[in-house]
C-alpha cells in the first residue's frame, strides 16, 4: 500500500524519543496535576477517587495516548488534516474529522480559565517573593487568596500577562528553544515537589494525608465523582483534542508508540501524586477543610513556605516552576487553534495568534467574574446536576467531563473498529502477538465500555 503520510518532510521531527517524551509531558504535566488533581481528590472524598482515577488513566487514559499518537504519526499533518487524510485513504466517512474541530473548541474553552488560574499562579510568584506568607496561619493566609479572588482587577492583570507570555511564544513558532526550557525546568519541579513532600513528612500530619489519598472509601465516592475522576484522566494527559495527535505528527518512525505513551502518563501521574502528598498532610495539620475547592493549594502551600527556612526562595521558585508547567501546557493549548485558523482561514501566524489569543483572552473575562461578581451567579440552576455550578464550573464540566471522553470514545472507536488493522500494526509494532492482541482487545472493548458506562450511568 502505498504510504500515507509524508511524515511532516519540511518540519523537523523531535530530535530523540526522549525529547518527543519531555515535549508531550510539557503539555501534560500542568495545573491538572498541581492545581486540579487535589482540589477534586479532596472534593470528592480522597482515596476512593483516586483509585478510579488511577483506573482511568491506566484503561483509559494510556491506551488513548497511544491511539492518538497513532493517528498523528500516521496522518502526519495537523490532527483534522491527518484524520482527513486517513478517512480518505481507508475509504471512511470524512465526519471522523469532527474529533478535531471539537478538540479545537476544547482547546479554545480549556484555556479560557487555564490562564485565569495560570494568573493565580503568577500572583503567588510575587507574594512568595515578598515575604507575605512568613509566620502565615490558615487564616491569614486563606484571606491572602481572598483578597486576590474578590478583586476583578487584579485577576484581570495576571490573566493578561499569562495570556501575553502564551501569545509571544506561539506566535513566534518556538519548538527547539522549548525543549531545551522544559528539560531543565520539569527536573527541578519534580525535585521542588519532593522538597515539599520532605516538608509534610517532617511538618505535616503525613500519615493522615497519605491515608487520606490512598485508603479508598467508597462510601464517599458518588457517581458524579466517577466522572469527574474520568474526565481528569483526560484532563492532565491532554487527551481527546487532538494534542497528543499534533505531537505524534512529529514522532520519529522508529520509536515506539507504546513505551512512549506509557513513560508520560507514569510522570504526569508521579507529579500529580507527589502534589497530592505535599498538600493533604498540611489540610490536615493546619485543621483546613479537603473539600475547599480551588483554592487548595494557594491556602496551604504558602503556610509551608512561611514557616520552613528559605520559605521565600523556595516558594518564589515553586510558583515560578508551576507557572512554566502552565505555560508550556497552555501552549498545546493555543497551538491547534491557530493552526486551524491559519489552515482553514488563510490567516498569517501572527495575526492568527492575535485573533485566537484576544478572543481566548476575553473569554477569559468570565471565568474571572465567577469568582466574585458573579460567584452566586448559576446559568443553569434548572438542571439539578448544575444547580450551583457558576461559570467557571460549567467551562471545566463542559470540556473535562463531556468534551474530552466524548473525543477519545471517537479515538478509540476510530483506531479500534476503523482504521486500516495492517496500519495500526504497523505503527504500533508490538512484537509480541499475545501482547499487540491483549492491547487492541483493551483498546476496542474495554476503553470504549469504560467511557460509555461511565457516561450514561451519570445520566440516569
Ligand atoms: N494536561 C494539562 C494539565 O494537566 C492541561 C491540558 C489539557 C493541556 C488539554 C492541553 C490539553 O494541566
Ligand atoms: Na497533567
Amino acid at each position: 500500500a502505498p504510504s500515507v503520510a509524508d511524515a511532516r518532510k519540511d518540519n523537523p521531527m523531535w530530535s530523540s524519543r526522549l525529547a518527543f517524551i519531555l515535549a508531550a509531558s510539557g503539555s501534560a504535566v500542568g495545573l491538572g496535576n498541581i492545581w486540579k488533581f487535589p482540589y477534586i481528590t479532596g472534593e470528592n472524598g480522597g482515596g476512593a477517587f483516586v483509585l478510579v482515577y488511577l483506573l482511568c488513566i491506566a484503561l483509559i487514559g494510556i491506551p488513548i495516548m497511544i491511539a492518538e499518537v497513532m493517528i498523528g504519526r500516521r496522518g502526519g499533518r495537523s490532527p483534522i488534516n491527518s484524520l482527513r487524510m486517513l478517512t480518505q485513504h481507508d475509504g471512511l466517512s470524512s465526519r471522523w474529522t469532527w474529533i478535531g474541530w471539537m478538540g479545537i473548541t476544547a482547546s479554545f474553552l480549556i484555556l479560557s480559565f487555564y490562564s485565569v488560574i495560570g494568573g493565580w499562579a503568577l500572583a503567588y510568584v510575587g507574594q512568595s517573593a515578598s515575604g507575605v506568607f512568613a509566620g502565615g496561619d490558615a487564616d491569614s493566609i486563606g484571606a491572602l487568596f481572598g483578597d486576590l479572588l474578590a478583586d476583578p482587577w487584579t485577576l484581570l492583570l495576571w490573566h493578561s500577562i499569562f495570556m501575553v507570555l502564551v501569545i509571544i511564544i506561539v506566535a513566534r513558532g518556538i519548538r527547539s528553544g522549548m525543549e531545551k526550557a522544559i528539560n531543565i525546568l520539569m527536573p527541578l519541579l519534580f525535585v521542588l515537589l519532593l522538597v515539599m513532600v520532605g516538608y509534610a513528612i517532617n511538618s505535616g500530619e503525613f500519615v493522615q494525608g497519605f491515608t487520606f489519598l490512598f485508603q479508598p472509601d467508597f462510601s464517599k465516592l458518588t457517581t458524579a465523582g466517577f466522572l469527574t475522576a474520568l474526565g481528569h484522566a483526560f484532563f492532565t494527559l491532554s487527551l481527546g483534542m487532538g494534542v497528543m495527535m499534533a505531537y505524534g505528527s512529529y514522532l520519529p518512525k522508529n520509536v515506539s508508540i507504546v513505551k512512549t505513551a506509557v513513560a508520560v502518563s507514569v510522570v504526569d501521574t508521579a507529579v500529580a501524586l507527589l502534589a497530592g502528598l505535599a498538600i493533604f498532610p498540611l489540610v490536615f495539620a493546619n485543621g483546613l477543610e479537603p473539600g475547599s475547592g480551588p483554592g487548595l493549594i494557594f491556602q496551604t502551600l504558602p503556610l509551608a513556605f512561611g514557616k520552613m527556612t528559605g520559605g521565600v526562595l523556595f516558594g518564589s521558585l515553586f510558583f515560578t516552576l508551576l507557572v512554566v508547567a502552565a505555560v508550556t501546557s497552555a501552549i498545546s493549548l493555543l497551538e491547534p487553534v491557530v493552526e486551524w485558523l491559519e489552515e482553514q482561514k488563510g490567516i498569517s501566524r501572527l495575526s492568527g495568534t492575535l485573533i485566537g489569543g484576544v478572543a481566548i483572552w476575553l473569554l477569559g473575562m468570565l471565568t474571572i467574574l465567577s469568582f466574585n461578581e458573579w460567584a452566586d451567579v448559576y446559568p443553569l440552576s434548572f438542571i439539578p446536576a448544575f444547580e450551583s455550578k457558576t461559570i467557571f464550573d460549567l467551562l471545566d464540566y463542559a470540556t473535562a467531563n463531556v468534551m474530552m471522553p466524548l473525543g477519545g470514545l471517537c479515538i478509540a472507536i476510530f483506531t479500534g473498529w476503523f482504521m486500516s488493522k495492517q496500519a495500526v500494526e504497523n505503527q504500533l509494532d508490538i512484537g509480541n502477538r499475545i501482547a499487540f492482541k491483549s492491547f487492541m482487545f483493551v483498546l476496542r472493548f474495554i476503553t470504549p465500555a469504560a467511557v460509555a458506562v461511565v457516561f450514561i450511568y451519570n445520566l440516569v
